[in-house]
């Protein structure tokens, strides 16, 4: 049985007092049980303070992004272990904002796919196809050349800390969500790439999120989908009523 995830991408939103202001609510509101695993990813500058505030609440502080290498001269750039000395432990990678304006590409994902590994991260993996992508019918195999070029150079195990997330780019952010069948079939075949190569066991054992504007008055239905465990949430996590909501959809 995978436990549901619901993960709030807070992208570049909130200084360091709508931050704290934030989390305080989500203390107030979130009930926390064990069907969900809650998860909230703020902007760097404001992760020391997240994990210091969430220190005895059951919501995991995440990164947006990370680099590949140890350190080094990489300007403006943020390491594994800088995450890690501050409480830090998992690291969305991929998503499809860091794809398009900040040019990354499979291959740059591939070596921070593997430094996540090696540093014993989490990894939430963004994957998804463009609206162009969709309409030329290439959207599956899009989505496979993703995960092949940047996850299967890893062994079985690291899958025990890879997480998997769907944004279709034409969902983010356009109010536009996957129908849950649309969703649902991305969810099956991402899957079945995973059993040919790694087995039908870790298939079914790796939790895929979905991710488009995702809402409180869609992710029931979306969350319902048997291969759906839960949702990467942009906007709508901003909002901690609308949040929860959104995680009392997912222990349903
Ligand atoms: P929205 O929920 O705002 O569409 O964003 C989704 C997303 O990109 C989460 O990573």
């Amino acid at each position: 049985m995978r436990k549901k995830i619901v993960a709030g991408n807070w992208k570049m939103n909130n200084n360091l007092s709508e931050t704290i202001a934030l989390i305080e609510e989500i203390k107030q509101i979130i009930q926390p049980d064990n069907k969900v695993e809650v998860i909230i990813a703020p902007p760097f500058t404001n992760l020391n303070k997240a994990v210091e505030l969430l220190k005895n609440f059951p919501v995991t502080v995440a990164a947006q992004n990370m680099h590949y290498a140890d350190k080094g001269a990489y300007t403006g750039e943020i390491s594994a272990d800088m995450l890690l000395s501050i409480g830090v432990q998992t690291v969305i990678l991929g998503h499809s904002e860091r794809r398009i304006y900040y040019n990354e590409t499979d291959q740059s994902l591939k070596e921070k796919a593997l430094q996540a590994y090696k540093k014993n991260m989490t990894n939430i993996f963004c994957v998804g196809e463009k609206l162009s992508d969709r309409q030329a019918e290439k959207h599956f195999e899009i989505v496979e050349n993703q995960l092949k070029n940047a996850l299967f150079q890893l062994p079985v195990q690291a899958y025990k800390k890879i997480v998997i997330a769907y944004e279709p780019v034409w969902a983010i952010g356009t109010g536009e969500t996957a129908s849950p069948e649309q969703a649902q079939e991305m969810h099956a075949h991402i899957r079945q790439i995973l059993a040919k190569k790694y087995g039908q066991d870790l298939a079914r054992n790796v939790r895929i999120l979905y991710g488009g504007s995702v809402k409180p008055a869609n992710a029931g239905e979306i969350f319902a989908q048997p291969d759906v465990d839960g949702g990467l949430i942009g906007g709508a996590s901003l909002n901690a009523n609308d949040f929860n909501a959104i995680i009392e959809a997912a222990k349903s």
